[in-house]
């Protein structure tokens, strides 16, 4: 079943998600779903908080449904350790067609529980760690829009007038 996205201005995008402690059908049928709206929305992460769930969860696939070890839920991850940086276009499916720039680590691990309650430990690179530390953030009510700050007056101050604009048109519904 696919899901509606909140949109940016929802309260439930910037509160702290609850620890997932039920590990059954249900969560099984929630992860199942929010694969199938990431898709549908053409994103490569969608957190809970994302579908109006304000849970500690994510899923991810950097390959767009097209290899099936991509996929994967993290279920109360945690981000052990990051290495290097990376500067990138980052997007958000809160925040439909606003795209800039974010430097964020190029490596990371990261622990977490899958649908069965089994903890892992997972080593990303390149997209797939910027996807799960965008996720991650998520989680914690954190917005990528945080960055903004980091960019020179001129294209923050463009990015936020088409935010507000797009607010006040009513386009994000
Ligand atoms: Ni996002």
């Amino acid at each position: 079943m696919i899901l509606k996205v909140v949109k940016y201005g929802d309260p439930v995008l910037e509160k702290e998600g609850q620890l997932v402690t039920e590990f059954d059908g249900k969560l099984n049928e929630l992860v199942e779903n929010m694969f199938e709206t990431m898709l549908a929305e053409k994103g490569v992460g969608l957190a809970a908080p994302q579908i109006g769930q304000s849970l500690k969860l994510f899923v991810m696939d950097c390959s767009g449904g097209k290899e099936p070890k991509d996929r994967i839920a993290f279920i109360n991850p945690i981000i052990q350790e990051t290495k290097d940086t990376q500067v990138g276009d980052e997007g958000c499916l809160s925040f439909p067609d606003i795209y800039f720039q974010v430097e964020r680590p190029r490596i990371v691990t990261v622990t977490a529980f899958d649908v069965n309650g089994k903890e892992f430990t997972m080593n990303l690179e390149d997209l797939a760690a910027r996807c799960v530390l965008h996720e991650t953030d998520h989680l914690y009510g954190k917005l990528f829009t945080d960055f903004l700050k980091k960019l020179s007056f001129l294209k923050r101050d463009k990015i936020k007038k088409k935010i507000d604009k797009k607010i006040k048109y009513g386009e994000w519904d």
